[in-house]
């Protein structure tokens, strides 16, 4: 029997994530139409709904070159992504591949094509769009020898984009690590910043987290002063034994090979846990969250893929934090290249219908 106390409580969040999910509908957040620069009012929180559920389209513009890794953007993949209720795509963008190595760094015209297309393929199927620097290896060796070439990129896409609707949301560094440590990030964070103000004075930005992008870093964060339109973002791919066994890029996880998820309370614990902290943190700084990315490599069962995908996903729904699965189309995929179609146990994880969310998060698995 539940106490009055629980159900109280659980009607509490169910009532919360509604709200949230509605929030998030598309219908509520028509794009603005005709390229309208960001007004000066915007509100971080409501920035992080047009964010609302999305997708990472990996694979494709942070490699090398753009089909190096099998991934090669298709106009039917923004229009397949709408169809199915997606409300934003992140853009992982590898633009120190595509810049010149001494000043003043010149990004090719050609590749500022091919990422004017892109963000303008999410903008006309009425999604936000987050575009990012993804992939800067060199920035992470060598963070001071590399630090001017990383603001002069910043400046080229803020001018190039000053424009661009309010659903253009600016990233400014996947994944900092290495050299790149926690307190040189809170610097170069701070000046890409200044940089990007100059000419984007209203733009919602992101910032992601030191060591990896994980919440273990959150602490090291210092936010920029006197921003408030601003959201931070974290990545969660624990238990990373279990979400990056036999990845190809991670050493030693052939041997994690056979690892379940079996949405076991213990298991739901420690990513609510961990979600309960990252929360409270940003609950004293008044900032919203996005997780951007989250996923499980196709190498693990896909039961235990769909119970983890649906469980993170829809936690994150309930707390008000935006999201973007990784990805849409390769090794994490949720689209299946072969045969065009969606793998329909994980969409269904990730945009289940309403009632779903309700009743698996509050009356799911009790072992
Ligand atoms: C990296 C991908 C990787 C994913 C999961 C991303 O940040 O860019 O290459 O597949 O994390 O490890």
């Amino acid at each position: 029997m539940q106490n009055s106390n629980s159900m109280m409580k659980k009607f509490f969040l169910v009532a919360v994530s509604l709200l949230f999910i509605v929030a998030c509908s598309k219908d509520d957040n028509p794009v603005d139409s005709g390229y309208k620069p960001p007004g000066d009012n915007l509100d971080a929180f409501e920035q992080n709904k047009l964010l609302g559920r999305g997708i990472n389209l990996g694979n494709a513009l942070e490699a090398l070159n753009e089909g190096d890794w099998g991934v090669t953007l298709q106009s039917e993949y923004f229009q397949l992504i709408s169809d199915v209720g997606f409300n934003s795509v992140r853009i992982p963008i590898k633009w120190s591949a595509h810049a010149l190595e001494i000043s003043p760094y010149t990004i090719q015209e050609s590749f500022f094509d091919r990422i004017d297309w892109a963000i303008e393929s999410v903008l006309n199927k009425n999604m936000a769009v987050v575009i990012n620097i993804h992939h800067y290896d060199e920035i992470m060796n060598d963070p001071n020898g590399h630090k001017e070439r990383f603001l002069a990129i910043w400046k080229q896409i803020s001018e190039r984009y000053k424009s661009y609707p309010k659903e253009l949301f600016f990233e400014i560094l996947n994944e900092p690590h290495s050299n790149l440590t926690a307190s040189l990030w809170n610097q170069f964070l701070a000046e890409a910043v200044t940089e990007i103000r100059k000419e984007n004075p209203y733009r919602t930005l992101i910032i992601g987290l030191a060591e990896w992008g994980g919440p273990g870093a959150l602490n090291n964060l210092r936010l920029p002063e006197n921003e408030n339109n601003i959201i931070v973002s974290f990545h969660y791919y624990n238990p990373f034994h279990f979400t990056h066994q036999g990845a190809e890029w991670v050493d030693g996880s052939n041997a994690w090979l056979g690892t379940k998820w079996s949405n076991t309370n213990s298991e739901r614990n420690e990513i609510q846990n961990e979600f309960d902290g990252i929360v409270a943190w940003a609950g004293v700084r008044n900032v919203p969250l996005n997780l951007g990315e989250f996923g499980v490599y196709s190498t693990a069962d896909m039961q235990s893929r769909i119970l983890w995908t649906a469980f993170v996903s829809q936690h994150a729904t309930l707390y008000g934090i935006s999201w973007h699965y990784w990805e849409f189309c390769a090794g994490f995929g949720v689209y299946d290249l072969q045969t065009n179609s969606w793998r329909e146990g994980l969409l269904d994880a990730l945009l289940p219908p309403l009632p779903k969310i309700a009743g698996e998060i509050f009356y799911g698995s009790q072992n």
